[in-house]
């Protein structure tokens, strides 16, 4: 990356002083810089600098900084009262209200204060950094620089160039991203950018399993959880968040791919928000919040049954290897027979198919036969998958076995690719589509997605572990299932599977 040189009183201007432009001025002026605070509501600019002096006050009374290095910080800050009192700033960054017509308005007025050199950059999650460009005399100098909420705490920093942006600006804005202590990713000026992009699936697809009544979200969060690694479940995430916030983003990205499978969002949504189910800040959402404390519903009891003995498949080798790891450990009587005996259990460990394809493709008896993930962890949870007709009983056995040495279990209904095969190889698919369209370059993606979602892996490393052939082979069989273009793999991982390369693999 190029490191510019700076002069040493670069000054920044932020205007809008919410949640965004606070953290924005905080970090700045902790990292040196001048910044000249204005928002358009009178009280608003001398509140938030009051309220960046407490941040950095607290700062340095946990030790993360120095009193002096605080009280130096403070005093760099200077609210001001009108736009005109931007001129001679080296760059400005709005964080106002997210709408085009006022940012646009903003950035025009602004071009009659500031020197032609001065950098424009906009905080936007959603508008178009070229559209907002568009109003403006020199729309080079503009540039999106898309920060994370808090954004003290989340150091990274999209830095979007709209299709007319200078080269150099984006250079300046990554030193100085830099030197606020942030790590810069470049995004191209599109839907979501990055970020928000490759964060479309977790909640989407999630939500589809629920419409199809393969799993009830508290089942859905805990086996992402803990056989995926995600920090918090996909509905724990809404609730957080608010669907009031999640359902907009959701449909507007959706809308503004135009209809683009991948990223639709389910009926579901808008039936919760109507009822006004939005989530933590009213208690009432995918789970009950009484007194701020989130409600989880009780896990079913594993029964005390066991089968008789157990068939394993032998159809994937690597599932095989896992599954009969497992079951030689809780002391299963494993059938090493060709065919199942007539009152066996048919475990099979299919990769993107359900059972009932699984069963039927072996010529299993598809009442006896059930699926264990074994693509995911199963030392802290296991996911046992029924076809529409396997009888309780051998539902029952197979849970009790998998449940003997105390892991849980959860059983879903049929699925194909389970539940975080399935989720995951949606969440790698759009990042590959993401490297596809050269949004980011791949390196970046990966860097971005842990750091901006808190995903356990970037995703193409991710699909690099889970092997690009079998996420390839989760995709064509959810699509040849569904026949739904949702699940149409991206030409970058198909070539990258097919090559047999790592899903980082820049064209050359
Ligand atoms: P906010 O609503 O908390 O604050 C906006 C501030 O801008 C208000 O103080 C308002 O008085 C001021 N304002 C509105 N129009 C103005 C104008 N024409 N001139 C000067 N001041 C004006 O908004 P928030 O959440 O801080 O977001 C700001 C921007 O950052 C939006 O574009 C948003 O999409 C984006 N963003 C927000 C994130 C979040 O999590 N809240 C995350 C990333 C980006």
């Amino acid at each position: 990356m190029t490191e510019i040189a700076l002069k040493p009183d670069f000054t920044i201007g932020v205007i809008g002083t919410g949640t965004m432009g606070r953290g924005i001025a905080q970090i700045a002026v902790a990292a040196g810089f001048n910044v000249r605070l204005y928002d358009s509501r009178p009280d608003a600019t001398g509140e938030a600098a009051g309220f960046v002096g407490k941040m950095l006050a607290r700062a340095a009374e946990k030790a993360q900084i120095t009193a002096g290095a605080a009280k130096a910080a403070t005093a760099r800050l200077k609210p001001v009262a009108s736009p005109a009192e931007l001129a001679g700033c080296d760059m400005v960054v709005e964080a106002i209200v997210e709408a085009l017509a006022p940012k646009q308005a903003l950035f025009q007025e602004l071009e009659a204060i500031i020197a032609p050199t001065s950098i424009l950059a906009t905080n936007t999650s959603s508008l178009s950094v070229t559209a907002i460009a568009a109003g403006c005399r020199h729309p080079a100098r503009v540039a999106g620089w898309h920060f994370f909420n808090p954004v003290p705490l989340l150091k990274l920093v999209e830095v979007v160039d709209g299709l007319l942006t200078d080269p150099d600006v984006l250079d300046v804005l990554d030193t100085v991203s830099r030197r606020c202590g942030h790590t810069p990713v470049r995004a191209k000026d599109t839907p979501g950018f990055l970020v928000n992009h490759a964060g479309r699936a977790f909640g989407t697809e999630a939500l589809r399993i629920v419409l199809e009544g393969i799993a009830d979200p508290p089942t859905i969060d805990r086996i992402l959880r803990m056989t995926a690694g995600f920090r918090m479940g996909p509905f724990e995430l809404l609730d957080l968040t608010g669907l009031d916030v999640s359902f907009p983003v959701m449909q507007s990205i959706y809308g503004q791919y135009f209809q683009e499978a991948r990223y639709r969002p389910t009926p579901l949504l808008q039936q919760r928000v109507d009822a006004g189910l939005l989530g933590r800040k009213v208690a009432r959402g995918f789970y009950e919040y009484p007194d701020g404390k989130m409600v989880t519903p009780p896990e079913t009891a594993a029964p005390s049954a066991r089968p008789s003995a157990v068939w394993l498949s032998p159809t994937e080798p690597a599932g095989h290897t896992v599954a009969a790891k497992l079951l030689g450990a809780l002391g299963a009587t494993i059938e090493s027979c060709a065919r199942p005996s007539p009152s066996a259990l048919c475990l099979v460990t299919p990769i993107g198919h359900d059972t009932t394809t699984a069963a039927l493709a072996q010529d299993l008896d598809p009442t006896r036969t059930v699926a264990l993930d074994t693509l995911f962890d199963t030392t802290k949870r296991r996911v046992l998958m029924t076809t529409p007709v396997t009888t309780p009983d051998y539902r029952d056995a197979a849970h009790g076995l998998l449940a003997s040495d105390g892991v849980p279990v959860s059983v879903i209904h049929d699925s194909a690719g389970f539940v975080a095969p399935r989720v995951v190889a949606m969440i790698i698919n759009p990042a590959c589509a993401i490297a596809q369209q050269r949004v980011a370059p791949p390196a970046d993606i990966d860097l971005a997605v842990p750091m901006g979602l808190n995903y356990p892996h970037g995703p193409l490393s991710w699909g690099d572990r889970l092997g690009a052939r079998t996420v390839l082979t989760i995709l064509e069989r959810l699509h040849d299932f569904y026949g739904d273009p949702r699940y149409r793999p991206s030409p970058w991982l198909k070539r990258r599977a097919l090559l047999g390369v790592s899903l980082l693999t820049e064209e050359s």
